[in-house]
């Protein structure tokens, strides 16, 4: 079992590090070749009919063509390598197995991963190392491979959970409903509609959250207003709170942006929820557009 934290900057839910594939994929590449033949004429470290895998990995940790050369051989077979005595082929091998075990034999050369996995149990402190971030969010990733046995692969499973800072950006990802989003000097916007819109920002942990303060940027002060509610789950879902940018509260913002904070009752079933923020305007001839920078959770 491997288990990984990663701290991603970028609010783009697409990127979750592959990285933490690597390990499975190692291992279960290890569990087919154990499954399979190649260790009657194989060992580690030691001479058998075949060479060892370390002087293998060893031979061809700067070859670049190898991976494919690797894979071509073993599929095939022959001899003249390392020797006068030809490997069997193995036209039987799906090829994604056996690019697995060559990706295996390969990661024989290289520096042992530094990355430790984390306990499969226990705690995390997750702004460890990381406590002036802002931006952000937690991916923790789970893996595992299993050992599989004579002639069945090994099994391999892999589960992310995404903890968010609680200063939540938006992103083109976001779920939404006519707002339209504008990205600004590196942080995305989230820009309410003329009419009625929501956008939402999904998989939270509501325990403990008594409040959210929703930024709001504008370029010059709204005449109407805007009115604002964040509801659980659905766009129609249960009202948590109203907050409503006024003329009044725009006139007075500083650098052009205000916070509008909701107040409600923390949500302690201990399920992660999706968060809609809906918007209207206060009067259809609001000229004055404006944008959403975040959402920041609050403790109190
Ligand atoms: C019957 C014995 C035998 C079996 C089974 C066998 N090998 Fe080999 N293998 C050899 C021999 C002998 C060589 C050296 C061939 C040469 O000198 O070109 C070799 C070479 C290799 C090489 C290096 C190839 C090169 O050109 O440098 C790799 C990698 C390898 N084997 C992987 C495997 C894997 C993976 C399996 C299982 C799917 C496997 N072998 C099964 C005998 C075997």
């Amino acid at each position: 079992m491997h288990v990984m934290a990663d701290y991603i900057e970028d609010a783009d839910k697409a990127a979750v590090p592959i990285g933490h594939l690597q390990p499975t994929l190692l291992e279960s590449g290890k569990n087919l070749m154990l499954s399979n033949d190649c260790k009657s004429c194989h060992q580690l470290a030691e001479k058998s009919v075949g060479p060892s895998f370390n002087l293998v990995a060893d031979k061809y940790k700067k070859d670049p063509k190898a991976p494919g050369y690797l894979v071509n051989k073993i599929k095939n077979g022959g001899g003249g390598v390392w020797g006068e005595t030809a490997m069997a082929a193995h036209p039987a091998l799906p090829e994604n197995d056996i690019r697995q075990i060559v990706q295996w034999v390969l990661s024989l050369g290289q520096e042992p991963e530094t990355r430790k996995s984390l306990p499969a149990e226990g705690s995390l402190q997750p702004t460890l190392g990381k406590p002036e971030k802002e931006k952000g969010s937690l991916y923790l990733t789970a893996a595992y491979a299993n050992q599989g046995g004579p002639g069945i692969k090994p099994l391999t499973g892999k589960k992310t959970v995404v903890l968010h800072n609680s200063k939540i950006l938006f992103s083109d990802a976001n779920r939404r409903k006519d707002f339209e989003s504008v990205g600004f000097n590196g942080t995305v916007y989230m820009i309410p509609p003329k009419g009625e819109g929501w956008v939402s920002i999904d998989s939270i942990d509501l325990t403990n959250v008594f409040s959210a303060e929703l930024a709001a940027g504008y370029q010059t002060p709204v005449q109407y207003g805007y009115e604002f509610e964040l509801r659980l789950d659905a766009p129609a879902g249960k009202l948590l709170g109203t907050a409503g940018l006024t003329p009044a509260a725009s006139a007075n913002g500083k650098f052009n942006f205000v916070l509008l904070k909701f107040q409600f009752e923390p949500i302690n079933d201990g399920k992660f929820h999706n968060l809609f923020i809906t918007s209207k305007l206060m009067d259809k001839n609001e000229a004055t557009q404006i944008g959403l920078g975040s959402l920041r959770l609050l403790a109190k």
